[in-house]
This record gives C-alpha cells, structure tokens and sequence, in this order.
C-alpha cells in the first residue's frame, strides 16, 4: 500500500497497514496476523481493544464526549484523584500528547523560581541522548542537533550534559539553574536505563541546591518498567513526572504531575488547554489505571519482563554475530544489534515474519509489547525471532 502524497513526509514509515488488533496481535489490510511487540511505542499497554477500555469508551461516547476547562467535569475529577493517588502526587495537568507534557513540566520549573521572586532561576540542565518531543521547547531541551537541524534558533535556558555524568551536572549548576529534566531510560536513544546510583545523586544535589528535579516518563512511565512510574524502580522521587502514551492505552492523553509545592507556581490562567482531560480520555485513562493497578498486574510485567529478558540473552549467547547487548527493564527492552546488520533491515524481517518491534538509536531493536503479554507470547516472539536469525545466516544475507 503506498502512503498518500497528500500527507506531510515527515514520518518514515514501514510498507505495512493494520486494520485490526486483538489483543496481542495485529492484523493487516491482508487479513495477516503479527505478534505486537512494539504496542505503537509503547502505547497499547493493554494490547488492542481491550474490553475494558472498549466499554469505557463505547459507555461515554453515548454520554458526552467534550466539554470545555470553563467548566467543572465529573470524569475529569475522578480520574485526577485516581492518579494523583496511585502516583503519590498532590496536583496534574491534562493535556494531549507526551511533549505538552513535557512543556508544562518546563513552565513549571521556570515559574516555581519566579514566583518565589527567584526569575533569574530559568535554566534546566538536561541530557545527551534524551528524547523529549518536536516541539521548539523540547527540541531545544534535548538539543540534539538532527532534530535541531532548520529549527533554530533553539529557545534558550537549557544547559545539554552527558548522561550519567555527574561531574558535568554539578560543573553546570550555577545561580540562574532552576532544575534537572532527565528521561531516567532513554528509550528513542536505544533503551538506556540511568544508573541508579546517578539518579540518586540527582535528588541529592537538587535537594542541597534547592533545584527542581524532573522525571520524562512519558516513554517508561505508566507501567512499563515494571512499576507503575519508573521513579519507583530507581527508588528516587522527582518533583515533576511527565507522562503520556501509555496512560490512556492508545487515546491521546498527557499528563504532568507535581508536588504542591513544584507546582506552587501554576496559578490561574498561567496555562492551559483546549482538549486535555476531556470526558472521553478521562474515562479511558480511568479504564487502563484501572487494569494497571488491579492485585499482581505490575508484578507479572516485572515477571514476564524478567522471563523475556532472560529469553533474549539466551538468544544472545546462539546469536552473538547479531545480538551485542540484551539492556532495559521490566517491558522496556533493547537488543543492541551487531553493528554489521542495520535494525531497521532486522526489523523488516521481523515483521516479514509476523513480529512487530520497534527500532531505535545505537543500532538498538526496542522490544516493549504490551503489559498484558504471557509466557506464550514471549516464547512465540523468540522463535520469530530465532527463525530470522538462523535464515539469514543460512543465506548469508546479514546485510
Ligand atoms: C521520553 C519521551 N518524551 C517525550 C516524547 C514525546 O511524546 P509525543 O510524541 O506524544 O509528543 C516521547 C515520544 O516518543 C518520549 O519517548
């Protein structure tokens, strides 16, 4: 199926359509099945039209579907409780999409600083190899230069360190740094999972240095690592979590949650939005929070996560001429492919053979199914996966 013209060719795209999905599985416009080990980037956490999420929303389409930030909402109330709760934060902000997210997390840096009559406090250290969203902010927060690339002029205030370095971060504090904005697992950068020691270290310095420390989850957040927000497998609470994708299961939603007191600064009429938190993706994200939080269901991601891991290294020590480093947590694993076999090229082999996996930076193979999968899942996607890598070789067409 070839991509219409009409639409802006910004996206690379593989030659493949879905018009269903089912759970774990996928199928295209031939009726052909695929094992989803990419859930639409870490989206579909609970796979594809999961009953509970078609009822919740099937239910408030007949209901209401928008009403205005004018007005008070039913859905938007009970789902901010909900989350706050389970996240352990005092305040949110509903928007639509992981970068806004990440952009109400900045605002709110800045203007923590400047309504503590603090303005000159309005730099944010931020990291190599992190991948924050498209917007001019975003793109200027994670600086790096492929996606800088025509945009500029970057916005100014962000001061770009190694990651996990944490001689740099202290070397770049200075009067004018108001906080740290970390993706604590880099995921479009391969699966790159912070050292906890690091993160560690962060808190302490934001602690000593009255900074605030900022968490982007928007990839790892909402169950992915394992737990329900990545900051709990690192044993260190942020100030600020960023989090969107996963967090209404494949309906567009955002969220920035936040201390009463980072978000001291967020009064009236200082942001907002026109769709974030409407009824409709309340009521979804009220659905999949629901399923994330019932008894064991964090405890099987780590399981099943582990058991898959597991089954990759294996995979690893039959397959080293293709894999060079299984890393990640809980859903959230990378393959780091030998550098003579381009990932994408892997990828299309996968997916020839009915496996969806998600390619990403430093050759990496990103594989984050859904949070729902079992043993079975995990053994069929290693024997795709083994089937590719033992007819290539039989071919000798690693390339
Ligand atoms: C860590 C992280 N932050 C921000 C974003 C941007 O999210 P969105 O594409 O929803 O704007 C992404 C998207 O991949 C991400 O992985």
């Amino acid at each position: 199926m070839t991509t219409s013209s009409k639409l802006l060719p910004v996206h690379k795209r593989f030659d493949i359509a879905f018009s269903r999905g089912e759970g774990v599985y996928l199928f295209d416009n031939d009726g052909k099945k695929y094992l989803d080990f990419g859930a639409g980037i870490a989206v579909n956490a609970l796979g594809h039209c999961h009953p509970k999420m078609v009822k919740a929303i099937t239910k408030q389409a007949k209901k209401l579907w928008h009403v205005s930030n004018i007005y008070n909402g039913n859905e938007l109330n009970n789902y901010a409780e909900k989350l706050t709760k389970a996240a352990s934060f005092d305040l949110v902000f509903f928007c639509n999409s992981g970068a806004e997210s990440v952009e109400c997390a900045i605002k709110m840096m800045r203007r923590h600083f400047y309504c503590k009559n603090q303005p000159q406090k309005n730099r944010i250290i931020t990291f190599t190899g992190a991948f924050h969203g498209r917007t001019i902010a975003t793109i200027s927060a994670a600086a790096k230069k492929k996606y800088l690339e025509g945009f500029e002029p970057a916005l100014p205030g962000f001061d770009n360190v190694e990651f996990g370095n944490i001689a740099a971060v202290k070397n770049a504090i200075n009067e004018n740094t108001a906080g740290i904005l970390i993706e604590p697992i880099q995921g479009e950068e391969g699966i790159k999972v912070a050292d906890k020691k690091f993160i560690l270290e962060l808190r302490k310095i934001c602690d000593e240095k009255n900074l605030l420390l900022t968490f982007d989850e928007v990839q790892c957040g909402m169950g992915r690592s394992g737990y329900l927000f990545a900051y709990e497998f690192f044993g260190v609470k942020p100030d600020i979590v960023a989090t969107a994708k996963a967090i209404a299961g494949g309906f567009p939603l955002g969220a920035c949650l936040a201390t009463k007191d980072a978000a001291s600064g967020m009064t009236l009429g200082v942001h907002g939005t026109t769709y974030g938190g409407n009824p409709l993706a309340m009521a979804v994200a009220d659905s999949v929070l629901e399923v994330i939080l019932q008894k064991n269901f964090l405890e099987n991601v780590r399981k099943v996560g582990e058991e898959l891991k597991t089954e990759l290294q294996n995979l690893k020590k039959i397959f080293p001429d293709f894999i060079e480093e299984i890393r990640g947590v809980g859903l959230m694993l990378g393959m780091k492919i030998n550098q003579k076999i381009e990932n994408n090229e892997l990828v299309k082999k996968f997916i020839a053979n009915g496996l969806l996996a998600i390619p990403a930076g430093e050759n990496v193979i990103r594989i984050m199914p859904p949070l729902i999968i079992t043993q079975e899942h995990v053994m069929e996607a290693i024997e795709k996966m083994q089937k590719v890598f033992l007819d290539s070789r039989l071919r000798g067409n690693d390339k």
